[in-house]
């Protein structure tokens, strides 16, 4: 089926979906597990030995669900004085992020971490750097009352989307209890599940086209599995499956000159501090698209980044060579973004 499952009939995709063990969806709170029912399609690999593996091809959703959570993901009203929007900070058709070291919240605040991308997040293990989050759908919850970010409230919400016609209906026709926040954040966590960006160079490799790599790209990844890139970033995210620590073979925040806040990491969720300075391995799909880089955005090219995971991460110096195949190898995870922003406001 795949994306042109958006255009089938709602009963046959609530059908088809149930014939489906759903791959990732834990309990979203909402009241009706039917409609948020949640599936991804894959497609075979000619490469099933690789480390690394293609990412969905489709899926299988509610595509009224996926229609109001993108509504609501684009809509500013959902701030405290509407004027941002979840795709301020994640925009979708730039790379699911703002391009920026650090967001601007409302009333033009500096937030205190480089906004990771909502593509392919779907795929990871756990949301935010610290992984602080579970689930999507408990993601959602942090932003919109965020005082630096969205500075609204849940309550407030809930009684706008409840008085606006258009929203309250699409509600009522999909939920038995119509408007509330779990349905909210079940609608704009379905819709980023769909945020997947297949069809990349790499991907296209792995399904067996076997042109479809440049001879640097496969020799860069030839080189990130053998320099050890692909212990930490693996899996169909290439990142996004295990906590590791940032600095495995030297300090690197004291070298940057001191820790702060941000730099802490897991121990901030586990109080264990032998969690200090452990993040969620960033996925690397599309990382060509993301740049800063890293939670404290020091780094603004694949280069840099490339010789600092090296440094840190492998206790090992890479020649420029070598950085430049590995990051040729990491262009070639650029997919194909989505279309979306449908009926923004
Ligand atoms: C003002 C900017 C801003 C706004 C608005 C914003 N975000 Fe974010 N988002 C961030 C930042 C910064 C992070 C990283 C925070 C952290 O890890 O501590 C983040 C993290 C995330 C993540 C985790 C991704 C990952 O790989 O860990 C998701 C998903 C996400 N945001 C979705 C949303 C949704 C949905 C909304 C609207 C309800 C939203 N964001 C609004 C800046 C923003
Ligand atoms: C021991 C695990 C580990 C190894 C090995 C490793 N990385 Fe990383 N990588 C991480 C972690 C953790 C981060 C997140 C660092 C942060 O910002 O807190 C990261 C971040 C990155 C980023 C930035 C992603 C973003 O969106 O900001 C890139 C690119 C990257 N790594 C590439 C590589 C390459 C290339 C190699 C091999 C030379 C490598 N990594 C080796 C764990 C690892």
């Amino acid at each position: 089926m795949g994306a042109t499952s958006l255009r089938a009939p709602r009963a046959a995709l609530l059908v088809a979906a149930s014939l489906l063990v759903a791959a990732c969806v834990g309990d979203t709170g909402a009241a009706d597990v039917a409609v948020t029912r949640f599936a991804y399609v894959y497609a075979p690999s000619a490469h099933p030995d690789e480390p690394i593996q293609p990412l969905p091809v489709g899926y299988e959703a509610n595509a009224d669900l996926v229609r109001l959570g993108d509504q609501l993901f684009h809509d500013k009203g959902l701030s405290g004085d509407g004027t941002v929007a979840c795709a301020s900070c994640h925009s979708v058709p730039d790379g699911g992020d703002d391009g920026l070291g650090r967001s601007t919240g409302i009333r033009g605040q500096k937030g205190g971490i480089n906004a990771p991308t909502v593509l392919n997040s779907g795929l990871n293990m756990a949301q935010f750097w610290n992984g602080r989050a579970e689930t999507l759908e408990e993601q959602a919850k942090g932003p919109v009352e965020h005082p630096k970010e969205m500075g609204g409230s849940w309550d407030a919400v809930v009684a706008r989307v409840a008085a606006d016609p258009g929203y309250a209906g699409a509600f009522d026709a999909l939920f038995p209890d119509g408007v509330t926040a779990d349905n909210i954040r079940a609608a704009i966590a379905t819709f980023e599940r769909t945020l997947i960006t297949p069809d990349s160079p790499f991907d296209r490799w792995l399904r067996g086209e076997d042109g479809a790599l440049s001879e640097r790209q496969l020799a860069g990844y030839q080189l990130f599995k053998a320099a050890g890139c692909v212990t930490c970033h693996q899996g169909r995210n290439v990142g996004g499956n295990m906590y590791q620590v940032f600095g495995v073979m030297g300090d690197y925040f004291e070298d940057r000159g001191g820790e702060e806040e941000a730099d802490l990491g897991r121990v901030a969720v586990t109080h264990d501090e032998g969690d200090r300075h452990v993040f969620r391995v960033p996925s690397l799909r599309n990382v060509a698209l993301t740049a800063p880089y890293f939670h404290d955005a020091s780094a603004s090219s694949l280069e840099d980044v490339v010789r600092v995971m090296a440094t840190y991460q492998l206790g090992r110096m890479l020649d420029d060579e070598e950085t430049a195949l590995i990051v040729e190898f990491l262009k070639s995870l650029t997919g194909t973004i989505p279309a979306t922003g449908g009926g923004a406001r």
